[in-house]
């Protein structure tokens, strides 16, 4: 029995606290709901919205169709014959839950992607990253179901085309596809990935010389939190922005005005530009803008200090976004879904 509610609250449902509502709504606990949910009409009848956690999301009015948010369980691992281990983690899965769950047993590959908040359905869907790992590194394949055609299939890890907080399913798939399940490959034997900056001076000052998996974790969780806020206490989806990656000859005309421009070579001859920089140069760090404002501590973040609605939010970002076109002649691309 499909349970769909209406005009239900989406408060609880979006990191930023946007007081908005959906007008049907409903939680998907297990996938035999999607062929009984596709067969039932309803899927024909408006918009649809896919909904895991709600951290990657601005809504900046009520949801005039049917949200659907994904909720399925299950944590399973298995060893494969060459000694890696697979793990099937269901897409309502809490990530940091997963990650937990890894590093809990020993097992080497998300370490570096702890405490992202957010389901582990929505983590193919933007190629979730931070301090030098990407989602693809570890992500073998999952578990599909197309809400045109009512049928399940597998995407592999090149199917999903990856690339940075980009996929398959932010493109062509978008709103077309509910991942069900993600599969991650693990490995036994630790290739711990420390090249991130601050990871490697965090270790040392904490006098760690040869880190293990639980080190690494601690140690970026312990910079995730001194860096983002709290999305309980302080509503915000994380960037708002990605950093933009320019062509070589774009870069050149930066530097020449702006020498100390903060980037970083993307390896196909491009250059990506650190956003935050960006921002804070324009004098946006920590500023207060009505409800809204930029994190004190990381200018990428946009905030909702209490009773902002969404279109608040939508337009301080239209605002950073003119203002560092104007002073770089860059442009800014939002990373966060705008409803
Ligand atoms: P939602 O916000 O609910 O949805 C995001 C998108 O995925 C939407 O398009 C939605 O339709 C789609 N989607 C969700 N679930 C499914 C599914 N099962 N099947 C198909 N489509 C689906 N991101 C990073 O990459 N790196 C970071 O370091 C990072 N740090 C963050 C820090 C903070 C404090 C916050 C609030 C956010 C951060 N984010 C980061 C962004 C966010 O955590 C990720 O994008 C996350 O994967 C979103 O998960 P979600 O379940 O909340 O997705
Ligand atoms: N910077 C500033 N001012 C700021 C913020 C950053 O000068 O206000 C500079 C920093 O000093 C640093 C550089 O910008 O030199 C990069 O900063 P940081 O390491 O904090 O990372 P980021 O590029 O701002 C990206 C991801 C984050 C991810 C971190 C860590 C994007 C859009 N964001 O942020 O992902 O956690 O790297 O790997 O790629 C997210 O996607 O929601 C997210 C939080």
């Amino acid at each position: 029995m499909l349970n769909i509610t209406e005009n239900q609250s989406l408060k609880q449902h979006n990191t930023f606290g946007i007081d908005v509502k959906a007008r049907r709504f409903l939680q998907v606990t297990d996938e035999a709901a999607l062929p009984e949910l596709f067969a039932s009409g309803a899927l024909a009848d408006g918009a649809l919205l896919i909904l895991g956690g709600g951290s990657n999301m601005l809504f900046t009015k009520d949801f005039e169709g049917l949200v659907i948010q994904i909720a399925i369980g299950g944590l399973e691992q298995q060893e494969t014959a060459d000694g890696d281990v697979l793990v099937t983690a269901g897409a309502g899965i809490v990530w940091n839950d997963f990650v937990q769950f890894a590093v809990n047993n020993d097992l080497a590959g998300a370490e570096n992607l702890s405490l992202i908040p957010g389901t582990v359905g929505a983590s193919p869907v933007q190629n979730i990253g931070a301090y030098g790992v990407e989602l693809k590194d570890i992500f073998e394949d999952c578990r599909v179901f197309n809400l045109e055609t009512g049928e399940f299939r597998e995407f592999s890890n090149a199917d999903c085309r990856f690339g940075y907080r980009d996929s398959i399913f932010k493109q062509e798939l978008k709103g077309k596809v509910i991942i069900t399940h993600v599969r991650f490959r693990l490995k036994r034997h630790a290739e711990l990935n420390i090249s991130y900056g601050a990871i490697g001076s965090e270790l040392e000052r904490r006098g760690i010389t040869d880190p293990g998996i639980k080190d690494v974790a601690a140690v970026v969780s312990e910079i995730r939190v001194s860096k983002l806020p709290d999305p309980s206490t302080i509503g915000n989806a994380g960037s708002f922005f990605k950093n933009p990656v320019i062509e070589k000859y774009e870069f050149a005309e930066v530097v020449a005005k702006h020498p100390e421009v903060v980037h970083f070579a993307t390896g196909d001859g491009r250059v990506k530009l650190a956003a935050g920089w960006l921002i804070e140069q324009c004098g946006w760090k920590g500023k207060v803008v009505g409800h809204t404002g930029t994190w004190k501590n990381q200018a990428l973040v946009l905030v909702n200090h209490g009773g902002a609605t969404g279109q608040e939010v939508y337009d301080l970002s239209s605002q950073i976004i003119e203002s560092v076109k104007q002073t770089f002649g860059v442009e800014l691309e939002r990373e966060v879904n705008i409803l």
